[in-house]
């Protein structure tokens, strides 16, 4: 009999982000307070108007679920106009930052995006956030323009890319 192995990690489907349990709603808020400074309220939650869609994708590490401590990492993409998809929120654990867990995700956004022919990736980033910055260049995306006062304290780079 062969040993099956099994990812430890996998980006699982999503569900819009308000329908999912207030546990898991507190877990994304705290994942995004510490990573990116962002404050997620209920009504960000009830905002974002992300589907349920391969743009739409949870970390999860498979040890720790059900627990809402196994959510480590978020993507929330979103179609827009004719050609776009729109990154509203990339975020990992810093305890599972830098291994390739991103890449993973980004890489197969880009793809669906081609699929579909959504040939245009958009976001906004933090001026001050370089790393994120040289990570998404790495997959093509250029600084497009500066949005004055993006966010409540600071500065946001448009970034853009074809696929
Ligand atoms: C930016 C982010 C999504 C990248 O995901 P990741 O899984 O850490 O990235 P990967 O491991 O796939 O790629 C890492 C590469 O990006 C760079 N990198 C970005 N963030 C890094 C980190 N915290 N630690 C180490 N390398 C990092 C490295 O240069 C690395 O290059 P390498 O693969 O040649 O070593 C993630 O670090 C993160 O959540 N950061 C905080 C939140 C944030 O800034 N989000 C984006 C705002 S729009």
């Amino acid at each position: 009999m062969g040993e099956i192995l099994v990812s430890q990690f996998s980006w699982i489907l999503g569900p819009k982000p308000e329908d999912m349990p207030e546990t898991w709603k507190l877990r994304i808020s705290q994942l995004f307070k510490q990573e990116t400074g962002e404050s997620y309220t209920d009504s960000t939650f009830n905002m974002l108007k992300i589907p349920q869609w391969e743009g739409n994708r949870l970390l999860i590490d498979h040890q720790k679920y059900p627990s809402p401590d196994s959510l480590i990492g978020v993507l929330w993409a979103k179609q827009i106009l004719q050609d776009r998809v729109r990154i509203v929120a990339l975020v990992i654990d810093n305890q599972h930052q830098g291994e390739g867990l991103g890449s993973r995700v980004i890489e197969d956004l880009f793809s669906i995006s081609r699929a579909i022919e959504r040939n245009t990736i958009q976001l906004e980033v933090r001026v001050s956030n370089i790393r994120a910055q040289r990570f998404y260049q790495r997959f093509g995306l250029n600084i497009h323009q500066t949005i004055a006062n993006y966010y409540s304290d600071e500065d946001g780079y448009v970034m853009m890319g074809t696929v």
